[in-house]
């Protein structure tokens, strides 16, 4: 069998924060005087707080200064906080706490591969953080996804190679990213969005045992 790791993205896949990321945006969309729906919001899902608030902007025709844009990136942020700081480990979405025991429990090592500056702090809202082996997140990528730099950053703190690889992704954007690593991608959530993923899953209850075990022996 040959050595695999793991790397799981958070939003999504770990904790369900698109919910509190629609009403911060939602908020900043009320201020400025338009409307921003769910659909606008999925838009928004595993792409940078930067390029959230221009794909927002472009939604409400809205054209402002830079300076501006800085001012909304910081009271987006601090609205967010507002809910994530609320998180408990009710939050863990069904069948994470699981995998993340079945990995442990047959030694295959995991790192986070997430988009958000948060993601630190939403893992230790919901008691995860010291469970995985490294974290990358949006502070130590200069590329957001679709660009795979956040999973090859990943491999490194799994010390494997990207084939090695396996990403856990929610968002087009990730899945695209993985495969652009040359990594194995398995898609949370909807197929049809997710079609490009090597395996689909609707949620990580649907993982099976024996998974992992048959990647590394494909591989
Ligand atoms: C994740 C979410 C995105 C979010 C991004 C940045 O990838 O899916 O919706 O925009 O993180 O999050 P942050 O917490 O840094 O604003
Ligand atoms: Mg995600």
């Amino acid at each position: 069998m040959n050595k695999i790791g793991v790397i799981f993205d958070l939003d999504g896949v770990i904790v369900d924060t698109a919910k509190y990321h629609y009403l911060a945006w939602k908020e900043l969309a009320d201020d400025l005087g338009f409307e921003f729906t769910e659909e606008h919001n999925e838009l928004l899902k595993g792409v940078s707080r930067v390029r959230s608030l221009e794909i927002l902007l472009e939604i409400g025709n809205i054209s402002i200064s830079e300076e501006k844009k800085q001012e909304y990136l910081v009271s987006k942020n601090e609205e967010y906080l507002g809910y994530i700081t609320k998180m408990g480990a009710d939050e863990i979405l069904p069948g994470a706490s699981e995998l993340l025991d079945a990995l442990d429990n047959v030694g295959i090592k995991y790192v986070l591969g997430s988009a958000s500056k948060n993601a630190p702090l939403i893992l230790k809202q919901i008691g995860l953080f010291d469970r995985f082996a490294g974290i990358v997140d949006g502070n130590s990528v200069s590329k957001a996804k679709p660009d795979p730099e956040v999973f090859l950053i990943g491999a490194e703190k799994l010390n494997l190679t990207p084939k090695q690889c396996v990403v856990f992704e929610d968002a087009i954007a990730g899945i695209e990213a993985a495969k652009d690593a040359n990594m194995i991608s398995v898609g949370i959530g909807d197929e049809n969005t997710l079609k490009e993923a090597d395996y689909n899953f609707n949620n990580l209850t649907e993982v099976p045992s024996d998974f992992f075990e048959k990647l590394a022996t494909l591989n």
